[in-house]
This record gives C-alpha cells, structure tokens and sequence, in this order.
C-alpha cells in the first residue's frame, strides 16, 4: 500500500465535497474551513454518536446548548483574559509571527509548551534558532487567544464581549441551575456540543488546528476525594468508543501531560493522541479540573456553588473532571485512519474504508443506465426504500465503474445496481466497498443484509 500523504487527504476532501477552505473564492480566511455535503454529513453522524453514547445513554449525564457569546466577566473568572495566552517571537526580516513553543519544539525535538518567555529567548539564542525563512527572531511576547467581538446596537453602547474560547465555561456557570431543574446528584455530568473560537498563532496542518473550531465536552461534577477513579474510568470508555468508530488501536495513545504543558486550570491532564503522516499529535484531553472553575465563578459573580449532599448534609465546592474532544479534528483522525490506494492489476484506487456508522451514505443506488426509464423507476423505488431508513446516495451520471470508484472514495459501504436481470428477476448487483466483490441479491432480501452488514 502506498504512502498517504497530507496532500493527498486534502486533495480527497475537496474534490469530494468533505471539507473546503472557508471563503475559498475571496482567497480563504483566517484557518477557518467550511464542510461539503459529505462533510457534513460525517460531522453530523459524529455528533450524534457521541451524544447518544455520552450523554443519552447515561443516566447521570444531561445536555447543555448555551449562547456563544457570554457575559465577558466569564472569561474573567474563567482565566482566558489573563492567562489564555501563547508566546509569540516575529521573524526579524519578514515580520511573520510563530508560536514560540513550536519553533522550538520542531527545531530541538522537545515539548516546551508552558516554558516561561526567559526560558523560551534563552533556548533560541543558546540554540541559534531562525525562523522557519532562515531569519532571526524577536524575543517572545504573550498573545492572548481569546477572539473579541463587539456586541450592542450603537457604536457607544457596543460592548467587548469575547466568543467561547472553549465550550464548558456555560456549563460551569449553569452549574447549579441544570444541577437543580435536572434533579441531578453528585456524581454528574453536563455535556455540551458546540462551536469555540480561539486566535491561534500557529494553525494547521490543514484543519487540525484551526481559529474556529467545533468541541464536544463533558463536566463531570464530583466529590473532591472523588476524581481519580472517574479520570481511569474516562480514558478507557473514551478509548473504547473510538475503536468503535473504526479507529486503529495501534495508532493512538494516551500521554500524560507535564507540569509545563498543561492549562492554568488543570491539576492532571492526558492527552489521547493520534499518529498522524506528520507525528503524533492531540486530538483528545482528560483533565482533572479540581474547584478551580466553580470557584473562580463564584468569587467573580457573588453566587456560591456549594453542594449539599443530600443524604449527609455535608457541602462542598464539586470538582470536577473533564473529557474534551475535538469534533474536526476527530474528523481528521477518522479520514486519516480510513484513507488507503490499493493496487490491482496495475490500477489504483482510493478507498476510505469508514466505518459505516462514520461514513455519509450507508449505501449508494445506480440504475445501470441512466435513459431506461424501467432502471431508473426501478433503482429508484429500491432508493426511496432505503431513504426510510438512513442516508442514501444516488448516482445515474457516467459508467458503473467511475460510480464506484466515486463512492469508495468517499467511504459508502455498498452500491447497490440496477440492471436489466433486475427487471425480469427481481435482483440487484450489492458490491462491498473494502473488497471490491459483487453478489447478486433479490431486492427482497436486501434490506435484511444491509441491516446486518450495516450493524
Ligand atoms: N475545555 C478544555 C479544552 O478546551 P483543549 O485541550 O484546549 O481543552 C480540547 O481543547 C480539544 O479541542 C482538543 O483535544 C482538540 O481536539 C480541540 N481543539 C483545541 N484547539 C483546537 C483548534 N485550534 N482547532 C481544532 N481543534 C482544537
């Protein structure tokens, strides 16, 4: 097999409809992309999995959708506004800013994420290290990720607020009201799907870190002598969904962070990471929180999130830990991991080889010509059958073989064909994305193997 290249995947996702730079025809903008037709429909089946797994499934996790834009005091007491913030060096020559942990980090083969700014200019001046186009570097200055929006309706009254720099803040500010309306007890979970915005300095590869971003997070409110079994309890359910979505084992690992690495609100933090063309890399957090977010909260708008418990009557401030993953760069994970050439009789082919939980279309429909009104009706019935029940593709433009070459590439199990046998017996072609290989199927029997293949 081949070896997969970045360009290749995002060559893939383009001509396909996965995934397009945002604002592609103004030039793109700011690291931010837009998902096609089948992007989309992956990152809804993602999030609808995690949820139902996550959240619904559970009888001690409810769900949240807050507004994006909070009250600013939030990032305040939450320690965005003071300390969400990166060191930045210029290129001397050509004023192009790096994240200075990143410079170094590639240049000397270390993780130097949290190093102070002395330690930082000392490393790169010990070190002779340029920027990336052979230049001398500035000293590192902070800059702080938080994205600032003004809000209000005249220029006077507008206000700076700052759009969520990570989705749990609401969570924690919501704490006691969907503690109490959800009638939930110590230990519980609120988690939460959504959008967050952050000005990373340094963005990419492609869409794995980007300025505007989808996270899918849970809180999970706990005692404070509590937290440790419910951290081992998390990296392996957490392990055990992803092997679900057909991610391979042997391509991901837990790694502790460092004391130097982790965010100011972490006590403990692991990371699960994927190995990409281009390294390992993060792609999901389990933190130990401790009482820092309901306490910060507390202390910043006056309410006191103290906790009874019910049957002894003792209170305490929960802590908390918590799971936080990524929903792109999850997506980036998935394609990653299913994307592969295989070589037959001196011909390739891509194939994504997704789960079928994962993939858009659990089945593609082709009447074997497209001006034969009999095939057409035909595939066409079949298709309005299985819309009923999951996502389904049709396809009637150009030849069967570019039809399957079009939807291996963009992961679809199984296509189905129309042809003129079927008109006089009642039988389809069902070929099997990963091995190629077609059997011959009555149409009554197909809805019982694709819900078996499909399971
Ligand atoms: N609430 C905790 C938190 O936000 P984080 O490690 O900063 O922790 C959690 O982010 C997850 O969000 C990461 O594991 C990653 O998957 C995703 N993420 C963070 N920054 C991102 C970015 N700039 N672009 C895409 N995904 C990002």
């Amino acid at each position: 097999m081949a070896d997969v290249t970045l360009n290749d995947i995002v060559s893939l996702c383009k001509r396909r409809g996965i995934v397009f730079p945002s604002s592609e025809v103004y030039g793109g903008w700011e690291a931010t992309y837009d998902f096609g037709p089948v992007g989309a429909e992956m990152l809804h089946n993602l999030r609808n999995l995690w949820w139902k797994e996550f959240i619904q499934s559970q009888k001690n996790m409810v769900g949240l959708d807050s507004a994006i834009i909070s009250h600013p005091r939030v990032w305040e007491a939450s320690g965005h506004v003071e300390s969400f913030a990166d060191a930045m060096v210029e290129d001397l020559e050509t004023h192009k800013r790096y994240r200075d942990d990143h410079l170094v980090d590639e240049a000397l083969g270390i993780v130097s994420d949290g190093y102070s700014l002395d330690e930082l200019d000392k490393v790169i001046v010990e070190n002779k290290i340029l920027s990336p186009d052979g230049n001398p570097l500035s000293k590192a200055k902070y800059f702080n990720q938080l994205v600032e929006v003004k809000v209000g309706t005249t220029e006077n009254s507008k206000s700076v607020a700052y759009l969520r720099g990570e989705t749990c803040q609401p969570i924690f500010y919501n704490f006691e009201l969907v503690q109490q309306s959800s009638r939930q007890q110590i230990p519980f979970g609120i988690g939460q799907i959504g959008k967050a915005f952050r000005n990373e300095i340094k963005v990419g590869p492609y869409f794995f870190r980007t300025r505007e971003f989808e996270q899918m997070e849970i809180e999970l409110f706990v005692r404070p002598d509590d937290w440790e079994p419910h951290i081992d309890r998390f990296k392996k359910w957490s392990i055990e969904w992803l092997k679900s979505l057909g991610i391979s084992e042997s391509k991901m690992r837990l790694r502790d962070q460092e004391f130097k690495e982790r965010a100011h609100y972490n006590k403990v933090a692991t990371d699960v990471e994927y190995e990409f063309s281009y390294g390992w890399k993060e792609f999901q957090g389990i933190h130990y929180r401790g009482d820092w977010d309901l306490k910060r909260h507390g202390e910043f708008s006056g309410k006191d999130f103290t906790y009874t418990e019910p049957k002894t009557g003792e209170k305490y401030i929960p802590h908390v830990v918590e799971y936080s993953i990524g929903l792109s760069r999850l997506l980036l994970v998935l394609i990653s991991d299913a994307y592969t050439v295989e070589e037959k009789d001196g011909k390739s082919r891509i194939v994504l080889r997704l789960d079928p939980k994962v993939a858009a279309y659990k089945a593609a429909v082709f009447p074997l010509m497209a001006n034969k009104p009999e095939l057409v009706d035909k595939a066409d019935a079949i298709y309005q059958g299985l819309l009923k029940q999951y996502p389904v593709a049709w396809d009637a433009r150009g030849n069967v073989g570019k039809r399957y070459y079009y939807q291996d590439e963009i992961g679809t199990p199984y296509c189905i064909t129309v042809d003129y046998e079927s008109l006089e017996d009642d039988t389809v072609t069902v070929r099997d994305r990963d091995t190629a290989e077609q059997v011959r199927l009555s149409i009554e029997d197909l809805d019982s193997f694709l819900a078996e293949k499909l399971a």
